[in-house]
């Protein structure tokens, strides 16, 4: 593995999770792996977990990490070339890609979806660029359309709560009072389609994700029927992608409560963070035992150990 973009530069995902699973046994195991080599963690847009989670798993494996907020504290970046440089935008991303490979051994990089251009945000330009001109593996803490280090996590919580053969995985789209991306959703979605599960995809008529990420996979707009009998339950907002980045509808009527997950098989709750209580979910069931929130989040740092051991075991 060379880079991490999206699931599907990940060779073996059993191969991963079990990596991750086995860090967390021992994660000092390979204390002195990145021992005189550096990460770099940009962030163009906020976080906590990823923020946390991928410095704590480099320095677990001995890197030196460097964290930057790009958005606020780096030049305002150039992406399109032979442009007159008269504007707002100081750096083209042709050096500072370049120059970022001098200092890190790795490059860890957070950029959103603007979304208001599907086309720009698909291109995935800050990280393809990066890529374009970085002479280092750069790895993905959600871009526009992916967010494979939460998947990989979620995948390492489901193999270690749900036992069951063949178990039902819901993917329930939930309101929120902003616009927000696809990523998680998407790289959900990848990441269920190497697992030996029931799962459904349920959401409002309008919400429907991109079609090349729903694939095969059943999709049900109704959240009851869906929910039926579920043994785990993921949810997420996600704004519309065909009318891209609006919000079709403000309602509450498809918030997770404790009324729906009676129709579950006494399912688990899972979600990447943050979430808004009471908007997204209710308290009672974000509160409740079967809530793995805590330990998703937990196990982002054995995830992204799990990617940056094999990194530097490929460097
Ligand atoms: N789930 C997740 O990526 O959390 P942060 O946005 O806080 O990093």
């Amino acid at each position: 593995m060379k880079q991490l973009l999206t699931l599907n530069d990940v060779p073996d995902m059993a191969e991963m999770i079990q990596l991750a699973s086995e860090l967390k046994s021992d994660s000092h195991a390979f204390s002195q792996l990145g021992s005189r080599k550096t990460i770099g963690l940009l962030f163009f847009n906020p976080s906590l977990r990823t923020r946390l989670s991928t410095q704590k798993a480099a320095r677990l494996l001995g890197l030196d990490v460097m964290v930057m907020n790009f958005s606020n504290e780096a030049w305002a970046i150039e992406y399109e070339d032979g442009t007159i440089m008269s504007g707002l935008r100081s750096e083209h991303i042709k050096e500072a890609a370049q120059v970022v490979s001098q200092y890190c051994d790795i490059v860890a990089i957070r950029a959103f979806a603007t979304l208001t251009d599907k086309e720009k945000d698909e291109s995935e330009q800050v990280l393809n660029s990066f890529i374009k001109y970085a002479s280092v593996p750069i790895v993905n803490m959600e871009s526009a359309t992916a967010h494979p280090l939460q998947a990989l996590a979620d995948a390492l919580t489901l193999k270690e709560q749900v036992h069951k053969p063949k178990p039902k995985i819901v993917l329930s789209w939930a309101p929120h009072p902003k616009a927000l991306p696809h990523a998680v959703a998407n790289s959900f979605i990848k990441m269920m389609n190497h697992q030996d599960a029931d799962f459904v995809i349920t959401h409002p008529e309008g919400y429907d994700l991109n079609p090349d990420i729903i694939g095969d996979n059943r999709v049900v707009y109704d959240q009851d029927e869906a929910l039926k009998d579920a043994d785990v339950v993921y949810v997420k907002n996600w704004c519309a992608y065909d009318d891209y980045g609006k919000i079709l509808r403000t309602d509450n009527r498809w918030m997770l409560t404790e009324k729906k997950m009676k129709l579950t098989n006494d399912a688990f709750f899972m979600h990447c963070l943050p979430i808004r209580r009471n908007v997204v979910v209710s308290d009672a069931v974000l509160d409740h035992s079967k809530s793995l929130v805590i330990e998703q989040a937990n196990n982002r740092t054995y995830a992204a150990q799990a990617v940056l051991k094999t990194l530097l075991d490929h460097a």
